[in-house]
């Protein structure tokens, strides 16, 4: 729990250039509140003791404007900046390593039964304003901009931008491919073709006169 805690503050400290000291983090940010609040919740929703978890996780709404619903899972050093107005679903699942901003929804569309809210990869950054909506995976590593709305999964190291929103980058390399190829430069296959044509020619032109120079080739007319 200690442990837990404390690289918790770390995950805080550097993940956010305005953090000082992790005294000041544990007693003012409420990303820190909410993340532990939830802890009791999920351990009383995992004990069967539902009313108290969704007491304790009302209050955690009411004390940080962060709703968490106690039956979400949530990974190791989750950092949540600016936090407020967050939703998690009750069957989300968030990996370690994840950072949030504020305005984050992660919910359902209102469409699935069970599971429906998304499961949140490793190391994965959701920008302010976001809604990942449905019961798809986000890969590791992958990062969410601002104010995207994220209807279908999303593949590791990817970047998500828009409304839907689109892959614009995998691995920090761009997803509009098109714009790689160079158009301006490209030789001309015919060209080319022709070419090669008229170089086999003047091989078998060259080849016929030192045939010809030889004596060794009669032209049929001739015979
Ligand atoms: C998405 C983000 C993480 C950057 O990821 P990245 O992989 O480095 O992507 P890039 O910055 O290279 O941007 C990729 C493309 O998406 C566009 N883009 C980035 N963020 C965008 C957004 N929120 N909305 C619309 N387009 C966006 C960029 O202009 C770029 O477009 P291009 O391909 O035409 O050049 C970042 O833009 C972001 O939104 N961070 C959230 C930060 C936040 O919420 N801060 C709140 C602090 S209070």
């Amino acid at each position: 729990m200690f442990h837990s805690l404390m690289e918790t503050l770390e995950a805080y400290q550097r993940r956010d250039p305005a953090a000082r000291s992790k005294l000041e983090i544990f007693l003012l940010y409420q990303g820190v509140h909410a993340t532990l609040y939830h802890r009791l919740a999920h351990w009383l929703y995992c004990h069967n003791w539902k009313f108290l978890a969704r007491f304790v996780s009302q209050w955690n709404r009411f004390w940080t404007g962060i709703e968490i619903h106690p039956g979400a899972k949530i990974g190791r050093r989750f950092v949540i900046d600016h936090g407020m107005g967050i939703v998690i679903g009750e069957t989300a699942e968030v990996g370690d390593d994840v950072l949030l901003y504020h305005g984050v929804t992660l919910g359902g569309t209102g469409k699935d039964q069970g599971k429906r809210h998304p499961t949140i990869g490793n190391n994965v950054l959701i920008g302010c304003g976001a809604k990942i909506l449905g019961p798809f995976k986000v890969g590791d590593g992958a990062r969410i901009a601002a104010n995207s709305v994220v209807l279908s999964e999303v593949p590791e190291d990817a970047t998500a931008v828009g409304i839907p929103a689109q892959i614009v980058r995998i691995a920090g390399r761009t997803t509009h491919y098109a714009d790689d190829v160079d158009q301006t430069s490209v030789e001309n296959p015919v060209e080319e073709r022709l070419e090669a044509l008229s170089a086999r020619l003047e091989l078998v032109e060259r080849l016929l006169d030192e045939q010809y120079k030889n004596g060794n080739f009669v032209p049929k007319n001739m015979r």
